[in-house]
């Protein structure tokens, strides 16, 4: 076999792609200064919101912020505790602080996703939401996680890794009460710069949103709610709308990646693949391999070329930012497993058999 790099990511055949009508796009953005809530946001978020099958989309500066502002037009208030899983991003844990409330963190699945079972155990009368964590590209058991915390607590979803991820048919974004995603350039669905966005089947929600993100207030110097000023700019909305026209087709890209990856990993002793949970469609943000002796594994692959990533090397709660919480090893036993050994391969949508080659070659070489 040729040796081949293989980038843990590669963004370029996207850009690519689309480079001519961004340049067209960033003209006309350029020429009319709308560069704040000019109608290219309005046409991204009409486009999103339809793409996720909900009634409304509003656009935001991250992802991060997107949580946080969702949560508090759910009607998360001070002092109020939120359940998430134990091995999220950080911001996941952020938001809900900055929201002004308690994290209380819960345990995954075989799958990694917030196992409702644990949720129903953190849930106390202060519980007034839970953030169902769509992580690696699949969706989490919304449906499920939903009756365990009953009709009074807010479902919403953390689906910064699941653009266009179904679940029983359904779209990541439009189970929960609300939804934030994020799209930080690395995502399936990545800006030129951090934006992110809340979807929600709720018009009471939504114009709440549309408030917060904009310093309280929908007209200028009126200010009805104390807000904060976070708003998906004009030019990142025209490289979304372009990039969503091509989403579906650049998640299949991935999942052939992830089916070639199977073809090629099967088998392998002291490996565990990752799997596609009952009723979902999943859309591959990253691909995780669970492996006993994971430092030795990405040593050899980094040796041969290839980039790979652990996603993440932490649990919330054994991170020294949340020792307040007072956490403690052995908390949350499936995080805490999956977290020494999990292992990002490379995956991005123009990943090439060859390339996917090599990464199982060097792999399998060093189990
Ligand atoms: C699971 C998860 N939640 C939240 C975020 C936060 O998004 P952002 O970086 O756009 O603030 C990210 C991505 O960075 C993420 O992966």
């Amino acid at each position: 076999m040729t040796s081949e790099t293989v980038p843990f990511v590669n963004l370029d055949h996207m850009h690519d792609e689309i480079a001519e009508e961004v340049d067209a796009g960033l003209s006309e953005v350029l020429r009319s200064k709308a560069f704040v809530l000019g109608p290219q946001v309005a046409a991204f978020e009409q486009a999103y919101a339809a793409y996720c099958g909900v009634q409304h989309c509003l656009g935001v500066g991250n992802g991060t912020d997107a949580l946080e502002l969702a949560l508090r037009a759910s009607g998360v208030r001070p002092g109020d505790e939120v359940i998430i899983p134990a091995n999220t991003f950080v911001a996941t844990a952020e938001a809900v602080l900055r929201a002004g409330a308690k994290v209380v963190l819960a345990d995954v699945d075989d799958d990694f996703l917030l196992d409702p079972a644990s949720v129903r155990e953190h849930l106390t009368e202060r519980t007034t939401a839970v953030v169902p964590v769509h992580l690696y590209g699949q969706m989490a058991q919304v449906e499920l996680i939903a009756e365990a915390v009953g009709p009074g607590v807010a479902v919403v979803e953390d689906a910064a890794q699941s653009q266009g991820a179904r679940r029983h048919g359904r779209r990541s974004g439009s189970l929960g009460t609300a939804a934030g995603t994020s799209f930080y350039p690395g995502k399936n669905l990545g800006a030129y710069g951090d934006a992110g966005a809340v979807t929600t089947g709720s018009a009471e929600v939504a114009e709440h949103l549309a408030k917060l993100r904009n310093h309280g207030g929908v007209r200028r110097y009126e200010h009805d709610v104390i807000g904060t000023n976070s708003r998906l700019d004009t030019v990142q909305a025209v490289v979304l709308s372009l990039k969503l026209a091509r989403l579906d087709r650049w998640n299949g890209r991935r999942r052939d990646a992830a089916d070639r990856y199977a073809a090629l990993l099967e088998g392998a002793p002291g490996l565990t693949l990752p799997r596609t949970a009952p009723g979902n469609e999943h859309v591959w943000h990253l691909y995780v391999v669970q492996v006993e002796e994971r430092g030795k594994a990405q040593a050899a692959l980094d040796e041969a070329g290839v980039g790979t990533g652990i996603h993440y090397p932490a649990p919330i709660h054994l991170l020294p930012a949340f020792s307040y919480l007072g956490g403690r090893a052995g908390d949350h036993p499936v995080v805490e497993r999956q977290a020494s050994r999990i292992l990002s391969l490379p995956m991005f949508p123009g990943i090439t058999a060859a390339q996917q080659e090599w990464v199982a070659e060097a792999l399998l070489n060093v189990l």
